[in-house]
């Protein structure tokens, strides 16, 4: 498997490649520099269009770039120390870290990064190239629009719509809906900014 993105991130999503068994070809990275990852090779282009792969970056617009460009078959990954409900469906290119758990009918689209010890209650949903940063709770039936990411150890109550491209400060507390493109900080959480 090639692993798209020579970082810390990558890292901790090599580990859990190795920890179920796969085998990590190589890094891909468009920096030039690095020649090394982790103990692994870091190349600068895709050599083996046959080879299953996975975006290892935490930006998300930046991994959403990539995976409209890549052709290759993109994997999910999930830590085996983790605990998904078999009612709950998740899409390629996510992974799942150590930690996390996902409930009853949870839905996880793809290349989503569920950081570790995250929690996931019941009928959570959430959109393509979503982050939920680690120690994030939240609670039942929560939608969450495409590209937002969820700041390390911030908790949403029950029931909430997070719109799109969001960015929910650390350690905040969301307790009504957040619309699209919103920068959210504090308990309770108040819009600070939009992103354009
Ligand atoms: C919310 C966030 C994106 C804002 O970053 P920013 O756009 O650079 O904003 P600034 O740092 O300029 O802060 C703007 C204001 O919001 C406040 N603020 C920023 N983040 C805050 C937070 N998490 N909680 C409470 N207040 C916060 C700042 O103190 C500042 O207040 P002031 O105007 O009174 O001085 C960022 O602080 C944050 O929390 N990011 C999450 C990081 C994270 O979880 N990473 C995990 C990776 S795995």
């Amino acid at each position: 498997m090639y692993l798209f993105g020579a970082s810390g991130h990558g890292k901790v999503v090599a580990d859990i490649a190795i920890e179920n068994g796969i085998e990590i070809t190589a890094f891909i990275d468009h920096d030039v520099n690095k020649t090394e990852c982790y103990g692994f090779p870091v190349i600068h282009n895709i050599i083996d269009k046959e080879k299953p792969l996975i975006i290892t970056i935490g930006d998300n617009l930046a991994r959403k770039k990539i995976a409209e460009k890549i052709a290759n078959k993109v994997e999910k990954l999930i830590h085996p120390k983790s605990i998904i409900s078999h009612t709950s469906k998740i899409g390629k290119g996510t992974v799942v870290m150590g930690g996390v758990t996902i409930n009853a009918d949870g839905f996880i689209g793809e290349h989503c990064i569920i950081n570790t010890n995250s929690s996931i209650d019941h009928e959570c949903h959430i959109e393509d190239f979503v982050h939920i940063s680690p120690n994030v709770a939240l609670a039942g039936n929560i939608y969450i629009g495409e590209g937002s990411h969820i700041g390390i150890g911030a908790a949403i109550i029950q029931n909430i719509n997070i719109g799109k491209w969001c960015v929910i400060g650390a350690g905040a507390v969301i307790l009504k809906d957040v619309p699209d493109y919103s920068v959210v900080v504090g308990n309770p959480g108040r819009i600070i900014k939009k992103i354009k």
